[in-house]
């Protein structure tokens, strides 16, 4: 099955890189700050009209315009098509499409491609982690030595607090975090290695299903900031992490 997501994905990476004139295209969708471009529509409706007809049954649950199902009763295609939409609008290269397809609840197998890097990570559960088709692993190193992403939870401001407060805590034990404005991206960069950790107080389920299974099959952990499974249905809060800082989250005031 992932032999046949990747093409797609990459074609839909293709759209991506072929937009121009990016502002004159953008809308707002509830604020300034939420934004949704004709290329995510486009790249939705694509995804859309590829994905289900290679699994009969499976629905669509995307971002733009989900069905109305349920994502975590039989096969579902959870799909973000460009997760990082603010950087797409500046310009800022840092954005992905994001396919995860789930049965009854579980992530089977996951795709998400950066068409600016030409990065596509994928995974099968159960089958380990690769980008671009070489096995990836998540790091060794404890947080004193690393570097953490975090997300601000944008579209709900109720989290400035405690996503300050956790920020805090961690960049004092760190030495520097980053945000770089793609959930789906932050947790490939902790299942490649190239960051610790990763934390944000509300995602939606299109944002980390695909890169949580990644980060699960490169040997990372993932799981709510209450320590809880990650939900396929609702908003929820993300924590990811390597082997050696898994439980720093209990020595963290959340
Ligand atoms: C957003 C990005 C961002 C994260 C937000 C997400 P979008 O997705 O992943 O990094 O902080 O919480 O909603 O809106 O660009 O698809
Ligand atoms: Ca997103
Ligand atoms: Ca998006």
């Amino acid at each position: 099955m992932l032999e046949q997501i990747i093409p797609i994905v990459r074609e839909a990476g293709d759209i991506v890189l072929s937009a121009r004139d990016i502002w004159s295209h953008t809308h707002e969708k509830t604020s300034a700050a939420d934004l949704v471009t004709e290329y995510d529509l486009a790249v939705e409706n694509f995804l859309k009209e590829k994905l289900p007809p290679l699994v009969p049954g499976s629905v669509f649950f995307g971002e733009e315009e989900a069905e109305n199902a349920d994502p975590t009763r039989g096969w579902a295609f959870i799909v973000d098509p460009i997760d990082g939409t603010t950087n797409f609008v500046r310009g800022l290269k840092q954005s992905a499409v994001s396919v995860a397809l789930a049965c009854d609840g579980a992530v089977e197998c996951a795709v998400v491609y950066d068409p600016f890097k030409e990065e596509l990570f994928s995974a099968r559960r159960g089958g380990g982690a690769f980008c671009n088709g070489a096995p990836i692993h998540v790091s060794e190193r404890p947080l004193a030595q690393g570097v953490f992403g975090m997300g601000t939870a944008i579209y709900r401001r109720e989290y400035l607090e405690p996503t300050m407060r956790v920020t805090e805590q961690l960049f004092r034990r760190s030495c520097d975090f980053r945000r770089l404005g793609a959930a789906s991206l932050d947790l490939c960069d902790v299942a490649c290695g190239r960051l610790e950790l990763f934390f944000e107080y509300s995602l939606c389920p299109w944002d980390h299903a695909a890169a949580g299974l990644i980060v699960t099959e490169a040997g990372g952990f993932v799981s709510t900031l209450e320590g809880d499974p990650l939900s396929l249905s609702d908003r929820c809060s993300v924590w990811a992490s390597n082997r050696v800082n898994r439980d720093l989250l209990r020595e963290l005031e959340v």
